[in-house]
């Protein structure tokens, strides 16, 4: 099953198993991993589910759509690696995947 490993913003390392089809949002809510409320429940309207993507692995996400564009304009401390959880959808490629989380929700 592939794996996430997410650091939250005081250093903490996290890594859950996350089934083909789960996103990255809804992996870190089942495992109650801090920093990531989704609070919409995925619909792409709350940005609280807002993670940073090391370089190796953004090239290996699909593109962003243009509501997560829009969406992550509304996010805090967004950076050219922001990317929202709830709009990354896990599969065996993407195993091992590592995630940052931003300080603002720390
Ligand atoms: Fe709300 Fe991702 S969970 S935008």
């Amino acid at each position: 099953m592939p794996k996430i490993i997410y650091h939250t913003f005081d250093g903490a390392v996290r890594t859950v198993d996350a089934p083909d089809g789960t996103s990255v949002m809804e992996a870190a809510v089942r495992n109650s991993v801090p920093g990531i409320d989704g609070d919409c429940g995925g619909a792409c309207a709350c940005a609280t589910c807002h993670v940073y993507v090391p370089e190796a692995w953004l090239a290996r996400l699909e593109p962003q759509s243009d509501m997560e564009q829009s969406m992550l304009e509304f996010a805090e401390n967004v950076r050219p690696d922001s990317r929202l959880g709830c709009q990354i959808k896990m599969s065996a490629s993407l195993d091992g995947l590592e995630l940052f989380l931003p300080e603002s929700q720390h």
